[in-house]
């Protein structure tokens, strides 16, 4: 039986495409709308990056790849062997370009977030009163349309934070992509999935 990778279609695809073929891996070829692709001994999922985690904590893939800024929200209990070392991003706190500065305005505020898990247990930790508003993109809107005070969203490059008038003010914390496998595969599976683990980590 083929092992099975579920993958998303978002900014890690490129990244993890590069990696399979340095690592002299088979990944499919653009296959348009197919969610599943078979080729050569490993079977595809093409998932949405959030439930990435979830397709392989609960078995049905073997293993995946996930930013850890997801696998941090989705807290699955999933075995996280290994850093593939692209895609790195941080999550940062950001608010409109005009408000940084004033630190005051900051004691009871409401936050959009694509993750609302990670932005609740930060400004816990801040000791800081926060309403989170969860959101499913374009979390950058919120902020100049009075939806939100600040937003807790994902920074590579810093355009979209720039382009919207935003600018981070914390550090939640720092991603890259990692290899996640489920817990009874890594066991029962063990040669297979060691085999992979090698390729890739040679290729990283
Ligand atoms: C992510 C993230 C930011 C943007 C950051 O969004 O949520 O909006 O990328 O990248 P940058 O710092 O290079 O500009 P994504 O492209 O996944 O789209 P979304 O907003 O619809 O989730």
């Amino acid at each position: 039986m083929s092992l099975t990778v579920a993958l998303s279609k978002g900014k890690l695809l490129s990244g993890t495409a590069g990696l399979f073929r340095m690592a002299g891996l088979p990944f499919p070829e653009d296959e348009g709308r197919k969610l599943v692709v078979a080729l050569d001994g490993l079977r595809f999922l093409f998932v949405k990056d959030m439930d990435v985690p979830t397709y392989v904590e609960y078995g049905a893939a073997d293993c995946g790849i996930a930013g850890r800024d997801v696998l941090l929200e989705s807290g699955s209990d999933v075995y996280e062997p290994l850093d593939l070392g692209f895609g790195r991003c941080r999550l940062v706190v950001a608010r409109p370009l005009e408000a940084s500065a004033d630190r005051r305005s900051l004691s009871s505020i409401r936050v959009a977030t694509k993750y609302p898990r990670i932005a609740t247990a930060h400004f816990l930790e801040s000791g800081l009163s926060a309403e989170v508003v969860k959101l499913s993109g374009s979390v950058e809107l919120a902020p100049g349309l009075g939806l939100a005070d600040c937003i807790v969203d994902v920074v590579e490059t810093g355009r979209t934070l720039e382009e919207n008038g935003l600018v981070a003010v914390e550090d939640v914390a720092h991603s890259s992509a990692r290899l996640v496998v489920n817990r009874a595969s890594y066991h029962a599976r063990r040669q297979e999935i060691s085999a992979l683990l090698e390729s890739l980590r040679r290729a990283c």
